[in-house]
């Protein structure tokens, strides 16, 4: 019996395994300490920004109990991937279409309890399940702040990891413990820097990020990838505020020619 099911265990391992190195859906899993710093802005601008790359791009909103995505995409989702996990509706059902070619959002709900599917592994299946509809080139997951156990569990997925840091002393303070933790299990993380004005300064404080990892004897094979900065705009908050993407409403813009290069960036380093 127990035979049985360890051998039904296995082949489930296995073909988890096959979906991961057979479809062709990247994921990235944008995350940071500290909360606040831009994370959501930055993920639905970003897929904007991936799809003008010509990438077929899928938002999942993992920000349990806060999620604000669809407030971003101007979407008010009848289903989301809550309701998938339990069982009450098809994948189908939570593919949102935006008003964005190539843009689908998987929404996550307000005030939702994870306790109430506290089993781990159900968003391995639902990024599973995604993957394996082999339909899109890049999951891009938006996490809530901080590092408990739900951003864990998406930070395992993959190891294309983003994360968003200002550079005030508490979210650099966040940032590090964020390195700490990822540096244990993955070989890289990449880290962008928003509310910042000089690209020099987030190159300045990833070299010293960088210093401190090796003075504190980190992983040495964990390295550490400079993304690019964001300034601070005014802009951001008003098209946020009118459920707008600055990237595409102020294409001119500094921001949005730094949220550019963080993109361009990223291709470059997704595994
Ligand atoms: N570069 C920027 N310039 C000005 N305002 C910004 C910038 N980036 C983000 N904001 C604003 O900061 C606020 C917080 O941003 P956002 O909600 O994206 O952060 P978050 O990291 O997702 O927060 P949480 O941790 O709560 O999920 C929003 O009002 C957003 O419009
Ligand atoms: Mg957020």
């Amino acid at each position: 019996m127990f035979d049985k099911i360890s051998t039904q265990a296995n082949k489930l391992v296995s073909l988890t395994k096959t979906l991961h190195s057979t479809s062709k859906t990247k994921i990235v899993v944008v995350t940071s300490g500290k909360g606040g710093v831009g994370k959501s802005t930055l993920t639905s601008n970003m897929a904007y920004l991936l799809s003008k790359e010509k990438k077929k791009v899928v938002v999942l909103d993992a920000d349990i109990g806060l999620s604000n995505l669809q407030v971003m995409f101007n979407l008010k989702p009848k289903k989301t991937f809550f309701d998938y996990l339990e069982g009450e509706c098809e994948l189908d059902d939570i593919l949102l279409t935006t008003s964005y070619h190539n843009i689908t959002l998987v929404a996550g709900k307000s005030g939702y309890q994870y306790s109430n599917i506290n089993n781990s592994m159900h968003f391995s299946r639902l990024v599973d399940d995604i993957r394996s509809l082999n339909k899109y080139d890049i999951l891009l997951i938006d996490t809530g702040a901080g590092l408990n156990e739900q951003v864990q569990e998406f930070i395992e997925l993959t190891d294309n990891i983003l994360a968003i840091t200002t550079t005030d002393p508490s979210a650099l303070t966040d940032v590090y413990a964020l390195m700490k933790m990822v540096s244990l299990k993955k070989r890289k993380l990449m880290l962008c820097f928003n509310f910042t004005a000089k690209y020099d300064v987030g190159a300045a404080i990833t070299k010293s990020l960088k210093n401190l990892a090796l003075k504190n004897k980190l992983n040495e094979k964990f390295m550490v990838q400079y993304m690019g900065n964001i300034s601070q705009m005014n802009s951001i908050s008003t098209t946020g505020r009118l459920r707008k993407l600055f990237a595409k409403e102020l294409k001119q813009d500094i921001a949005s020619v730094e949220l550019n290069l963080v993109v361009k960036n990223l291709l470059k380093s997704l595994r």
